[in-house]
């Protein structure tokens, strides 16, 4: 008999890691491969309007320093892309169930302003992963290739999974830009779209305990037969 969580597909497999070991790279190759898979994602008229960057080693560990040293600043997010201010309620409904459920598998009470700090740390380090992909688009570009490029994120985090590789789309790893534009060399008419941590996670980690739900399969989807 199969195991349940083994006979999981890769969809229902992957779910975002919220902590990483940092003593454990990913090797070269695996990233390549990992990107290569990524680019098979479609795009309007093969267009391919992403344009990657990928940090790690050294660089990355600039990147993690600077964040951090901003962030003790208080230094406001800056971010290429506004934040949304208000969400639908019904949205905004789903985003409080799911951050309830997070913070108690965390172990993180309402009132630990101490361990809520910890995890906001955690979060701006790009949660000790060991890779980050940054994913850019050309200013002059629309909606319609700003979807590819949430096609490609998609891609991307699937790719990892096969690979054996753990990860997260991170709003907070693209806080900076200004200091991604100069670590790794941004050109200015690029617009930095969405940040993905990458590494291996650690399992016994009260951060990676959580697992997000989802909505009914005939609560979303329409089916008129
Ligand atoms: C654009 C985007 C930004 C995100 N930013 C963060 C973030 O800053 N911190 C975080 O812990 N998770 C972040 N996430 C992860 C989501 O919280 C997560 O994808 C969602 O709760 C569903 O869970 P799952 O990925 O485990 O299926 C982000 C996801 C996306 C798509």
């Amino acid at each position: 008999m199969n195991h349940p969580v083994e006979s999981k597909n890769l969809f229902q497999r992957r779910k975002s890691h919220r902590k990483f070991d940092k003593n454990q790279p990913i090797p070269q190759t695996t990233l390549e491969n990992i990107l290569t898979d990524a680019l098979r994602a479609p795009s309007w008229s093969n267009t391919q309007p992403w344009e990657v960057f990928v940090a790690a080693g050294s660089t990355l560990e600039e990147i993690r320093e600077a964040y951090l040293a901003a962030f003790d600043r208080s230094e406001p997010y800056n971010t290429d892309v506004p934040v949304p201010k208000e969400w639908p309620e019904y949205m905004q409904e789903r985003s409080i169930r799911n951050s309830i459920h997070m913070f108690e598998c965390m172990g993180i009470d309402r009132e630990d302003e101490k361990a809520r700090e910890l995890n906001r740390r955690n979060n701006i380090s790009f949660f000790d992963g060991t890779a980050l992909v940054i994913i850019c688009q050309e200013r002059s570009l629309t909606d319609w290739s700003t979807m590819d490029l949430g096609t490609f994120a998609g891609y991307l985090v699937l790719a990892a999974e096969h690979h054996e590789v753990q990860s997260v789309p991170a709003f907070n790893s693209i806080a900076y830009p200004q200091i991604l534009r100069e670590k790794l060399s941004i050109p200015d008419h690029l617009i930095l779209r969405s940040g993905v941590v990458l590494g291996y996670a650690v399992e016994d980690s009260p951060y990676n305990e959580h697992s997000s739900e989802r909505e009914a399969l005939h609560q979303m989807v329409h089916f008129l037969n």
